[in-house]
């Protein structure tokens, strides 16, 4: 079955040559792009679909999530709103919340979020354990999340549990916590930052998940300078998240990770993207991440919610966008690639074999999965030039109809 989507107003692509097409056309057939140009010379196909003068982009590619959590933190937000500074000691909260609740609960709440980023327009996402923080709860939310997201990550090294020593914590959570996670899990990570997991620690968790075949990601540098990039960098993870005190050194470190990296061409040495996470930021009341310096350096950056009960309690893409274009200085195109090209490539998703299940996602080509997101609007620009409003007009996943 082929569908003709026509009269697209503005096609966005993300493609590797960052095409904008006007007044164009594409046919998705199956879960897959089958062809996309220009309206005048758009082929027929089984059915069609008018998009009335609307711009396309890809899904969203939401690549760091936290949706496996019960409770609510709601006063720590308002204490943090009256002037307190953001602690991850508010993890252990949901942490207890999130042990209270039953499978079916914890199952329907992750599921409920998940439909309310893909309303607005997220159509591939990963998600993170990291409120379990035992063999079993952690375990549990692994699996879980499995069959809720399309990617899971592996994050017992969230916060050490009170009264845990955290040595003791670091070897649970790179042996039998690890061993209990493994199916489920695709990535580790690790909140590499003061009062959560120190330099050495990190450096332990990571090369154990490495050693069991997980890629890596790091929480790093969110909350002070540290070294959560530097180590992420040297260990080949695919992206390091928040990033929101940078030394000279490491915005050099990220960029050098690049170098051999053809953008062109989508090919070569990959780096460690540099994942910004403007919700959370605001949420924080941290400063910005420099996302326009970064980009100007040379580095990858991807732009992810950081859905969590704690910091950032948003799955809106579309917010993320506006506040990357109206207060990081990326234009409406960077802000966009960085929430789906920028989010497929910190997930290992930008390419694909073109084979079932492997099709590349975050950008419009043929051959990719058709996950698209059809704004109510006639450009990308209408993002961040009407801040806050339901933009979303049309949403495919794998070329179903998803909203
Ligand atoms: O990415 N920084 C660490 N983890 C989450 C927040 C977790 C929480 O406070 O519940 C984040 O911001």
């Amino acid at each position: 079955m082929s569908t003709l989507i026509t009269n697209i107003a503005e096609l966005m692509t993300q493609d590797l040559e960052h095409r904008v097409l006007k007044d164009a056309a594409m046919v998705i057939e199956g879960e897959r792009i089958a062809w996309i140009g220009a309206a005048a010379d758009a082929p027929a196909a089984d059915g069609a679909v008018d998009a009335g003068g609307r711009a396309m982009l890809p899904g969203w590619v939401d690549s760091h999530s936290h949706l496996l959590f019960a409770g609510d933190r709601t006063a720590e937000f308002e204490a943090r709103m009256a002037g307190e500074a953001y602690a991850a000691g508010g993890i252990a909260v949901t942490m207890n919340a999130t042990r209270a609740t039953s499978d079916f609960d914890l199952t329907r709440l992750a599921m409920g979020r998940v439909a309310e980023a893909v309303s607005q327009g997220t159509t591939y996402l990963e998600t993170k354990t990291g409120y379990g923080l035992d063999v079993e709860h952690e375990a549990r939310s692994a699996r879980i999340a499995s069959t809720i997201a399309d990617q899971v990550t592996y994050l017992g090294a969230h916060l050490v549990p009170a009264g845990q020593d955290p040595e003791t914590y670091t070897d649970l959570v790179c042996g039998p916590m690890l061993a209990a996670v493994r199916p489920y899990v695709q990535w580790a990570d690790v909140f590499c930052e003061e009062g959560a997991f120190n330099a050495e620690q990190s450096r332990r968790v990571l090369m154990a998940c490495r050693d069991a075949g997980l890629g890596l990601r790091v929480h790093g540098n969110q909350l002070g300078e540290g070294p959560g990039v530097q180590l992420a960098v040297e260990l080949g993870a695919a992206s390091v998240d928040h990033v929101n005190y940078l030394a000279p050194q490491d915005v050099k470190a990220l960029a050098a990770s690049w170098s051999g990296w053809d953008p062109a061409t989508g090919t070569g040495h990959r780096g460690t993207v540099a994942t910004c996470l403007p919700a959370c930021d605001l949420s924080t009341r941290q400063p910005l991440a420099p996302a326009r310096a970064l980009l100007d350096a040379g580095v990858q950056v991807a732009l992810a919610s950081n859905c969590n009960p704690g910091t950032s309690y948003t799955s809106s893409m579309a917010f993320c966008v506006a506040t990357a274009v109206l207060q990081m200085r990326l234009s409406v195109h960077e802000a966009v690639r960085a929430a789906t090209y920028g989010g497929a490539l910190a997930l290992h998703k930008e390419t694909g074999q073109d084979a079932d299940g492997e099709r590349a996602v975050g950008s419009i080509a043929v051959g990719h999965r058709a996950d698209l997101h059809l704004l109510n609007a006639p450009s990308a620009t209408h993002l961040a030039y009407r801040p806050g409003m339901p933009l979303t007009y049309a949403v495919w996943r794998a070329g179903v109809r998803a909203r």
